[in-house]
């Protein structure tokens, strides 16, 4: 079986919408520094491009969870694998994440970070899938509501693989190669 991956979302308008969501945080957040957590991995190519085109002063911290292992459905179980660096305590803090999907993942990690006293805590994510959702998460930023579709490239891979497409792309499985 190969995969053939058809293009959703082009690299011109992720990129466009990067640069808006970027001058959004800019104008809400003037005259503050912006503390911006990564959720590793997906959400690096997406926090690496947006953090660009932040014209606020900005630091970085990264954060990785479980979710999904090697497969496409959620096992609804979170686990921190890799804790932040550094103290929340009174910083302007917002999650960078790649896709809310069924909303376990930010569910569960809200309230924990929550805990560790930010001043405010938002997040910003570049793609949902609305069809999806288990749990009700409030996403502040957001790139892209898209279809029911399991997607790849910025940051969101596919087993590991396509996470460097500079696109959002869908993987189709072709059933008639029998490989
Ligand atoms: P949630 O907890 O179900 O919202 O899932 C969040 C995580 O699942 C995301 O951070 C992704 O790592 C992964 N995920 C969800 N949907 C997709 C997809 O369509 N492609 C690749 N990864 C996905
Ligand atoms: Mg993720």
């Amino acid at each position: 079986m190969s995969e053939k991956i058809s293009v959703l979302i082009s690299e011109e308008t992720v990129n466009k919408k990067i640069k808006e969501l970027g001058e959004q945080i800019s104008r809400d957040y003037a005259g503050k520094q912006i503390h911006l957590i990564c959720i590793l991995k997906g959400g690096a190519f997406f926090a690496c491009e947006l953090a660009k085109r932040i014209s606020i002063p900005v630091s970085i911290d990264f954060m990785q969870v479980s979710s999904y292992e090697n497969s496409t459905t959620s096992s609804g179980i979170v686990r921190i694998k890799k804790d932040l660096d550094e103290s929340l305590e009174d910083k302007e803090v917002l999650i960078v994440e790649d896709i809310i999907d069924t909303g376990n993942t930010l569910h569960y990690l809200i309230p924990v970070l929550l805990a560790r006293k930010p001043s405010s805590l938002k997040l910003c994510a570049l793609l949902n899938k609305p069809d999806r959702r288990q749990k009700e998460v409030e996403i502040s930023y957001l790139g892209f509501d898209i279809p029911d579709e399991f997607v790849i490239g910025y940051g969101l891979d596919y087993a590991q693989k396509y996470r460097n497409l500079p696109y959002i792309g869908v993987v189709e499985l072709d059933q008639d190669d029998t490989e």
